[in-house]
């Protein structure tokens, strides 16, 4: 009952035009950016932030991104496929043996940006070596476009020297680290660890998508 108005924005600054539609009544569509002929793949790894990046397909998939989302084995005991499929309207690529021919390339040449939400300790330990031992660890190696990391994890495993060790290996390695925050964890400690939230994660990627050339190739 008039609850919802959209509206058309467009700003251009000289470089970069964009368009923003603003659904006035709904908080997070107010001033969201038309992501409309960008490709994201969001890897989500075995974090109980995991439910989390639901929410973050879902605000991308509401700016227009194509999106398609990548599980590791461990993430799927957390959040069902089914729920990444239904907020994408994709299938979720689960693993390097299922439908695609060679997964890992095609799914890099076609996507603009990758960002690994929630990223694990074992994730990021696997990312700093190098390791290519499931999907997502072999698409960051095979992904030559800009990464983002959102780490999430228990406070011990985060002051862990080893942990801080990758991170920073990823940092020179030119990864974007999406810095966690301070707050109450799901262990029930009250300490740094806890995922960025999805809003703060969807800014960042925006922000980078923005400056990214158009691409001239289609997913699916
Ligand atoms: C309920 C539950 C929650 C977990 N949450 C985290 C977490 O937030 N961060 C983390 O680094 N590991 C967490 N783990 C451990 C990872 O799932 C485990 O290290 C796994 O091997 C990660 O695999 P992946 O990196 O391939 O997803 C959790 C495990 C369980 C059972």
């Amino acid at each position: 009952m008039g609850r919802f108005r959209l509206g058309l924005l467009d700003i251009n600054d000289g470089e970069n035009a964009c368009c923003f539609w603003v659904l006035k009544g709904d908080r997070n569509m107010e001033k969201s950016p038309s992501l409309q002929g960008r490709e994201v793949v969001i890897g989500v790894t075995g974090g109980i932030a995991a439910y989390k990046a639901a929410t973050l397909v879902s605000r991308l998939v509401q700016a227009s991104a194509g999106v398609t989302v990548v599980m590791t084995e461990a993430a799927t005991h957390l959040v069902s496929p089914k729920t990444f499929e239904a907020l994408s309207r994709r299938p979720v690529a689960l693993g390097m043996w299922d439908t695609l021919t060679h997964p890992h390339i095609e799914l890099a040449q076609e996507a603009d940006i990758l960002c690994v939400a929630p990223a694990t300790a074992n994730f990021l330990a696997k990312a700093a070596l190098g390791l290519a031992d499931d999907l997502l660890s072999t698409l960051v190696l095979a992904f030559s476009g800009p990464i983002f990391v959102a780490p999430a994890m228990n406070v011990a495993m985060w002051q862990k020297p080893v942990v801080q060790r990758n991170l920073q290996q990823l940092r020179q390695d030119g990864i974007h680290i999406i810095e966690p925050e301070s707050g109450y964890l799901s262990c029930g400690m009250v300490g740094a660890g806890r995922m960025a939230e999805p809003e703060q994660i969807f800014e960042r990627l925006v922000e980078v998508l923005r400056t990214l050339p158009p691409r001239e190739k289609k997913l699916r």
